[in-house]
């Protein structure tokens, strides 16, 4: 008998200019909690399409139970127990929850017809054992992402996976979800199931698995126990060098009132909003999930209709009815949904890096190709994107490194307001601090900065003020210099408490 349940050897995968595995291996314990850490394009996701046989290894071999298998498509390792909840989740919103659980593999009665009454009982049962009572029938779309991950996690339960896989499992939940989710891994471990947890934070790792494995540029760095390992450890080892400061925090200096917003009101949403941001400082945006930070910033980028309320720019009252408004005013605004608002996926890196100021880099009636070229180059420095040109199609990126191409894109534009919501979702630690060095860069260009975010830490890292809101309104405005500027009274207001 082999040590490991699912075990990947001496395995290598080539894409087109990218050798996104190389030599790589890793192998499983039974009913272990396994960490995969590694900076974005590292090839995380391609080890996991490798052993869920969306993708076919160029070199090595895959053994479950130590015996050697060749998935040719996805369902041969799921028959083989191995299943895998991706970055963007593969729910199709339309269909039921029974429907998604069920999805190619019905269930036959004799008369060859589909047995819904009893698919709908074991698809309310596994979703009630994973703590979530809800209605099977309903659509997956009327759920959140919670739930909607659950559904995931339900069918590999249902159909006797033995290695789960989640990639990324936590970066589209709220706190509370979170909490579930990590309910639920150790529970599925209890029952024996091994858990591959692919994530970039480091607390999750720490606080969840048991093993950890390291992974840089395609290659195996080091398998560890997670006792064995501390936050800079596990930093030296994914990024090669140690970071000494995570947050290089810049003080800012503030200059004159960019936005200023009074009495924001929207049906079911905002209460009522005023706030003012300022030219030289970044302006945090705390507060639980739901609590309306992306629903103020929509509304006043013109993207959702406001009831009423007014919006000012440098001290001027603004019209801004569409989000076209808002950009010719200056207005910047980077979307947590990269994949729905922020990228055209089908297209190059390039196209996709200048696509918000088409204008600025025209000569005559033509685009300046030389400028372009300059531009989208210092982009994927700065930024460090990794691709293989600038020519590539964005949707063969890795998912952090096309949330950079996001962050890219408004950068180019010569905006004066930049809204960054969840500027780091996604992102492993190195390029965060570049993320947070573009932030620096542009208050101190004089710019206003405005960064939406649900990490307590970056909040406190990175802002030279925090607004707190909950249930569509503001609890709490605190600057860097106050004595309620902690991780204690942010939470506090965030759950509603005064200060
Ligand atoms: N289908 C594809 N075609 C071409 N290149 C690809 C494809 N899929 C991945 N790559 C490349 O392989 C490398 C590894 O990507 P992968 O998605 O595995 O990284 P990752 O570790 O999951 O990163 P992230 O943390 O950003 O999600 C990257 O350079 C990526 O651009
Ligand atoms: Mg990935």
């Amino acid at each position: 008998m082999s040590e490991y349940i699912v075990e990947l050897r001496d395995t290598t995968k080539r894409f087109p200019g990218v050798v996104a595995l190389r030599g790589m291996h890793i192998g499983i314990r039974p009913g272990e909690i396994h960490g995969l850490i590694g900076e974005n394009g590292a090839g995380k996701s391609t080890l996991i399409k490798v052993l869920t046989g969306v993708h076919r290894p160029d070199e090595g071999h895959i053994l479950v139970n130590g015996q050697e298998v060749h998935f040719r498509n996805p369902n041969e390792a799921k028959d083989a127990g191995i299943a895998c909840v991706y970055q963007e989740l593969n729910i199709v919103k339309l269909l039921s929850i029974t429907d998604n659980i069920f999805i190619g593999r019905t269930i036959e009665k004799k008369s060859r017809l589909l047995d819904y009454k009893k698919m709908h009982q074991m698809a309310h049962d596994v979703m009630l054992s994973l703590g979530q009572d809800v209605d099977p029938q309903k659509p997956c779309g009327n759920f959140g992402m919670g739930v909607q991950q659950m559904v995931e996690i339900a069918k590999a339960v249902l159909f006797d996976a033995k290695l789960i896989i989640m990639d990324e499992p936590t970066s589209s939940l709220g706190e509370n979800e979170v909490g579930q989710l990590m309910d639920t891994v150790r529970e599925l471990k209890a029952r024996g199931i091994a858990i591959l947890f692919v994530s970039h934070k480091l607390e999750e790792l720490f606080e969840l698995c048991d093993r950890v494995t390291v992974m840089r540029d395609g290659e195996w760095i080091c398998t560890e126990d997670i006792a064995d390992m501390d936050n800079d450890k596990l930093i030296q080892a994914m990024v090669g060098r140690s970071l000494s400061n995570l947050f290089p925090k810049v003080q800012g200096q503030r200059g004159a009132e960019a936005l200023r917003v009074e009495h924001l009101k929207s049906a079911g949403v905002l209460r009522d909003i005023s706030f003012a941001a300022y030219r030289g400082e970044i302006l945090g945006f705390s507060g639980l999930v739901g609590a309306g930070r992306t629903e103020t910033f929509r509304a006043i980028f013109g993207a959702d209709p406001l009831d009423s309320g007014k919006i000012y720019l440098d001290g001027k009252e603004a019209r801004i009815r569409a989000p076209l408004d808002a950009v010719r005013q200056k207005v910047a605004f980077l979307t947590e949904d990269r994949k729905g608002q922020g990228l055209v996926m089908s297209q190059p890196v390039k196209t996709n890096l200048i696509l918000a100021n088409m204008r600025g880099f025209r000569k005559g009636p033509w685009l300046d190709e030389r400028q372009i070229r300059e531009a989208v180059a210092g982009n994927i420095k700065s930024l460090s994107i990794k691709t293989p040109s600038a020519d590539e199609t964005v949707s063969k990126l890795s998912g952090g490194n096309q949330q950079k191409v996001v962050i890219g894109k408004w950068v180019n534009t010569d905006a004066e307001v930049f809204i960054f919501d969840e500027p780091t979702r996604g992102i492993d630690v190195g390029a965060k601090i570049e993320v947070y060095n573009v932030m620096n860069r542009l208050v101190k260009e004089g710019k206003c900065v405005i960064m939406i975010s649900s990490e307590l830490p970056e909040i406190l890292g990175m802002s030279d003020r925090v607004i707190v809101m909950r249930e569509g309104r503001v609890m709490a405005d605190i600057g860097r210099d106050s004595v309620h500027f902690n991780a204690e009274d942010i939470m506090k207001a965030a759950w509603g408490g005064a200060l």
